[in-house]
């Protein structure tokens, strides 16, 4: 049990449900390798009850929590301010208290941010194909468009969403870079090598033997690739890239170094990358993954 005083701050997760989040063990794990006198505890909130929350954690004065489904949208109207990619993806998953607050970020990004940075792969310039067109797709298309990517296009079963999800980042960004297709379609890319990202719940456990694209054509576009999912630690996306002899890295790290970000936000400090490697090495015992 750690070591809880009258100093120590709260943070917390909000969401429904909670129960198997992995971010008390992050967080309390990075107190503790941090000497920061902080604890963190999850908070099971109904859909209808999220400003009554927020003002509670207020008044509480609790230091900052995470947010997850179904709160990550809904959450923005009751903020008293917002970072700008965060507003642009229309999603939030930390809030940092403020004065007379709480100021909205989404890390979700930032982790995959730094995942990139740490696997040395630059969206800057680059051709990027995302698979898949909801929330994580989003989220993913205003980073790659930010990062001045050469061209980006969105691939999904439901082709009028990939359309409007390239126009809406279009327009916002005041860019024409982002393009949406339909699955059949990426025939017309070739000629390019692609960072490709894995954006959709296709391959997720226990469904481990399914890629969403399984066309061995397909991946000889692919540079290298990246799925968002971390369970299982190798997905048949992953496989599929690996097999043509290129790298491909799951989502475990996007997943570490969104809660790295959120407490380095709340506590205002840079934590220490060794650190951050002991937090990974506790993250992967408790999924039991083996490399
Ligand atoms: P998230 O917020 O995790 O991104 P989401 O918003 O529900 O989740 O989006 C899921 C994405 O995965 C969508 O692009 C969805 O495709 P559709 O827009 O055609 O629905 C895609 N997806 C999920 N399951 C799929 C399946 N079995 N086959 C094809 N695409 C699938």
């Amino acid at each position: 049990m750690k070591n809880i005083k009258g100093t120590t701050r709260v943070c917390g997760l909000i969401g429904n449900p909670v129960k198997h989040s992995m971010s008390p063990l992050i967080h309390n794990a990075l107190a503790e390798y941090e000497n920061i006198d902080m604890a963190y505890v999850t908070f099971k909130v109904e859909e209808q009850d999220i400003e009554k929350a927020l003002a509670g954690a207020y008044a509480l004065n609790i230091l900052g929590m995470n947010v997850t489904v179904p709160h990550k949208q809904n959450v923005i109207s009751g903020l008293i301010d917002i970072d700008e990619l965060a507003q642009n993806i229309g999603a939030v998953n930390t809030l940092v208290r403020a004065e007379g607050g709480y100021k909205g970020y989404n890390t979700d990004i930032l982790g995959l941010q730094r995942e990139l940075i740490d696997a040395g792969i630059s969206l800057e310039n680059s051709d990027i194909i995302i698979i898949g067109a909801g929330g994580a797709a989003r989220a993913i298309s205003f980073l790659c468009a930010k990062e001045k990517a050469n061209s980006i296009t969105i691939i999904n079963r439901t082709r009028q969403k990939a359309i409007l999800l390239a126009n809406e980042v279009n327009n916002k960004l005041g860019v024409n870079i982002v393009k949406g297709i339909g699955l059949q379609e990426y025939s017309r890319l070739s000629g390019k090598k692609y960072i490709v990202l894995q954006t959709t719940s296709v391959g997720l456990h226990p469904d481990i033997d399914t890629a969403l694209i399984e066309d061995d054509e397909f991946y000889d576009l692919v540079e290298v690739g990246v799925d968002i999912i971390y369970n299982p630690a190798k997905t048949k996306f992953m496989k599929l890239v690996e097999a043509k002899g290129k790298k491909a890295y799951n989502g475990l790290k996007m997943l570490l170094y969104q809660g790295v970000s959120a407490f380095e936000l709340w506590n205002n400090i840079q934590v220490d990358e060794h650190n951050v490697q002991k937090v990974y090495e506790l993250m992967k015992k408790e999924l039991e993954i083996v490399e």
